[in-house]
């Protein structure tokens, strides 16, 4: 909403009210001296007239969680731990899940309450890209470099992958960037190739990292550059 009707609402001010004040200089967003009506404004924007806070803004939450293998990218299941379980954070009930892992995946899911960014991170159109670290049964030949740069077709969903980077870094173990989310995608790009993924991890997600000093089962919260 606009910094105006958020006066409005909060203090039974006009428009006209809401920009003398900001006229003025006496209203101030996040911090920052406010000179629009029309900036926008959410619940976590904390807005201030005269140096007095505006209703109850909530925390704007971005974390990141290092998920063990067994727990389940979800906020609840009736069988296995989730990934909320792993979060105590009062408000960990507004949190949700910025992409999933596969219950055997390990490594970096991020959860928030902030819509915005998780839609962002989600884009297909942004194309954020996801780096994995694949174990495999079989040794990886390097033919298959080709085959994932060329994508793969999937009958169910009737397209055909993006390019994905495939670095073989030993005889079964590659990491493979994606830029792209299909259901359990990595492990059938290998079935595709008559291999068979035994361990996969998640290292990265656009220019998140998980910290090496994160240990499985610990979160915590992104800190933005
Ligand atoms: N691809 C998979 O097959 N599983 C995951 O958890 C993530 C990507």
């Amino acid at each position: 909403m606009k910094l105006d009707r958020f006066l409005g609402k909060h203090e039974s001010a006009g428009r006209r009210q809401a920009r003398q004040w900001v006229v003025e200089r006496r209203v101030t967003v996040d911090g920052a001296l406010a000179l629009r009506v029309d900036l926008e404004v959410d619940r976590f924007s904390r807005v201030e007239l005269d140096g007095e806070l505006l209703g109850d803004p909530e925390e704007r939450l971005h974390i990141m969680l290092h998920k063990p293998v067994g727990v389940v990218s979800a906020t609840v299941d009736a069988e296995h731990p989730t990934v909320l379980d792993l979060i105590d954070h009062p408000a960990k009930e507004s949190l949700h899940l910025v992409g999933r892992l596969d219950r055997n995946t390990s490594g970096l899911v991020l959860l928030t309450n902030d819509g915005q960014w998780s839609k962002r991170m989600m884009d297909p159109a942004a194309k954020v890209p996801k780096v994995y670290r694949v174990e495999t049964i079989d040794p990886i030949p390097d033919e298959a470099v080709a085959r994932f740069a060329e994508g793969f077709y999937f009958h169910t969903e009737d397209l055909t992958t993006l390019p994905a980077l495939l670095e073989i870094i030993g005889p079964r173990s590659a990491r493979l960037t994606l830029h792209e989310g299909r259901y359990h995608q990595i492990k059938r790009m290998f079935h595709r190739i008559g291999n068979r993924v035994v361990a996969l991890h998640r290292e990265s997600i656009g220019d998140i990292g998980l910290p090496g000093d994160l240990a499985p089962g610990e979160w915590r919260r992104v800190i933005h550059e």
